[in-house]
């Protein structure tokens, strides 16, 4: 425990800042490998009738006990259910997540399910989620590893919608997946701390210099108004120092402000907005709680000095890393707690701390372009260890997202 870097927990290393900006370099870079799809726009409705479409069914395995904390449980072998789709099957995945195509080795890291302790969940049914999106727009707001989560919905759900039926487009800071026949879409928004910043522009921002707007969110807001679904989250952007530079009030007056007290401010000016813009009866608010970094491995294995990489296992025993920072936590706890609109948790923090061998590790980009042999042997230097591979843990909070959805189809 030597090298323990001091006050390790709030620090990324800044080596590790590269990997987050390619998020939104890649609306530009991946460029529409995929723009065959993109031709089904406009298509007139048929008919000038409406059509009666029978409920979706929700049988009582779909059902989770009331009183069930579904995230809580542990990782089981799948039993070749997983993954529940695989890189060639979903030509829309972008290259910095495809780990098997870009030389993973192993490839169990696909094969888990998460298991609550108390209940089963629903297997994901893209089907019927698309019968719940019909007319409606779900948005993940957020920074690229909410992306992440955009992304791997879209696969849960494309391969069920023939081609000329279904259309990924971008349109920065969004990325928009269309389902013509449900006339439903699925969509990304990139604000990477919610509230205006310095990094907001979709395709060109610097990442190592930030500068937040702590009292400031109309800019973004105005285009998450009237959103069917709206799912959020913001944590990593935060984290790359113990302080943070940002204004509130007038823009002319930057001051560096503690990480947790500027996220705090941050987090009420999101909440204000909620507050005042969500219709409860029409709209559902879900906030994610942190995606865990596995950045230091001597906190899983004793010792050791390395870092995600070369890891091919779950953790099977109580684990929490310091990455995941609990003033923040109980920020959130405390913000939503306050709020008089119903937002949701979805708490996939301690589920996703298991999987120190989900990320995509030396098998996926830096500054938008693949590593190089050379780069891939040095992964103390350069494994992302913050970003998942997809397939991937991704699926499995789309898949509780799902079971939430469906719960709330049923009782509806
Ligand atoms: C896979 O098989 C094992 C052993 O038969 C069983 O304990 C486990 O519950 C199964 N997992 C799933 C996801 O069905
Ligand atoms: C299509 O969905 C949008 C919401 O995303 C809705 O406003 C519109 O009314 C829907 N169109 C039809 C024809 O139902
Ligand atoms: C918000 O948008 C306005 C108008 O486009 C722009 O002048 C302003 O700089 C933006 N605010 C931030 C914090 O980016
Ligand atoms: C990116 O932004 C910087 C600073 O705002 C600007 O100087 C530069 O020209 C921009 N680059 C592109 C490709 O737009
Ligand atoms: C805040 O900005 C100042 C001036 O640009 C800079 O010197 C300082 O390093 C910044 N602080 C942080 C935490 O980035
Ligand atoms: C920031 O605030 C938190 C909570 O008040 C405190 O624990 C932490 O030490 C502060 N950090 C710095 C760098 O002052
Ligand atoms: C999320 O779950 C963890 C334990 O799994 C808990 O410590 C934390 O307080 C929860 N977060 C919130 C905001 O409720």
């Amino acid at each position: 425990m030597t090298n323990l870097p001091f006050r390790a927990h709030y620090l990324f290393p800044a080596a590790l800042a590269s990997v987050l900006f390619l998020g939104s370099l890649r609306i530009v870079l991946d460029n529409l490998q995929n723009s065959h799809h993109t031709c089904a726009f406009f298509r007139p409705l048929s008919g000038g009738y409406r059509v009666i479409r029978p409920p979706i069914r929700v049988s009582d395995e779909e059902t989770i006990k009331d009183g069930c904390n579904i995230f809580e449980g542990k990782w089981v072998q799948g039993n070749g259910s997983y993954p529940l789709y695989t890189e060639e099957s979903c030509p829309l995945l972008v290259k910095q997540v495809t780990c098997q195509k870009n030389g993973r080795p192993d490839s169990s890291y696909q094969k888990w399910k998460w298991q609550p302790d108390g209940c089963n969940l629903p297997r994901f049914n893209a089907l019927k989620l698309l019968e719940i999106l019909r007319d409606k727009r779900l948005m993940f707001v957020g920074d690229s590893v909410q992306r992440s989560m955009f992304d791997s919905m879209v696969c849960l759900v494309q391969s069920v919608i023939p081609e000329g039926k279904k259309s990924l487009r971008r349109d920065p800071p969004r990325k928009i997946f269309r389902a013509e026949e449900y006339n439903a879409s699925i969509e990304f928004y990139w604000a990477p701390f919610l509230v205006e910043s310095i990094s907001d522009h979709a395709t060109n921002h610097t990442v190592m210099k930030r500068l937040v707007r702590l009292d400031s969110i109309s800019n973004h807001s105005k285009q998450w108004e009237g959103v069917d679904i709206l799912v959020y989250e913001s944590y990593v952007w935060w984290m790359y120092k113990p302080t943070i530079n940002a204004t509130f009030g007038d823009l002319e007056h930057v001051e560096e402000y503690n990480v947790t007290i500027a996220y705090k401010r941050a987090m009420e000016t999101w909440g204000k907005w909620i507050e005042t813009s969500i219709n409860s009866h029409s709209q559902k608010v879900f906030f994610m709680t942190m995606s865990p970094t596995h950045l230091w491995s001597w906190e899983w294995k004793n010792g050791d000095d390395g870092n995600c990489f070369g890891e091919s296992e779950p953790i099977q025993r109580p684990y929490w890393g310091t990455g995941s920072n609990l003033d923040i936590m109980g920020i959130v706890k405390d913000v939503l707690g306050k709020l008089r609109v119903d937002v949701r948790l979805l708490n996939i923090t301690q589920l996703s701390e298991y999987r120190k061998d989900g990320h995509a590790s030396v098998y996926g980009e830096r500054k938008g372009k693949l590593l190089t042999k050379e780069q891939r042997s040095d992964p103390k230097n350069y494994a992302d260890c913050i970003h998942w591979c997809l397939p991937g843990i991704p699926d499995t909070w789309n898949e509780i997202l799902y079971a939430v959805l469906l719960q709330d189809y049923r009782v509806s």
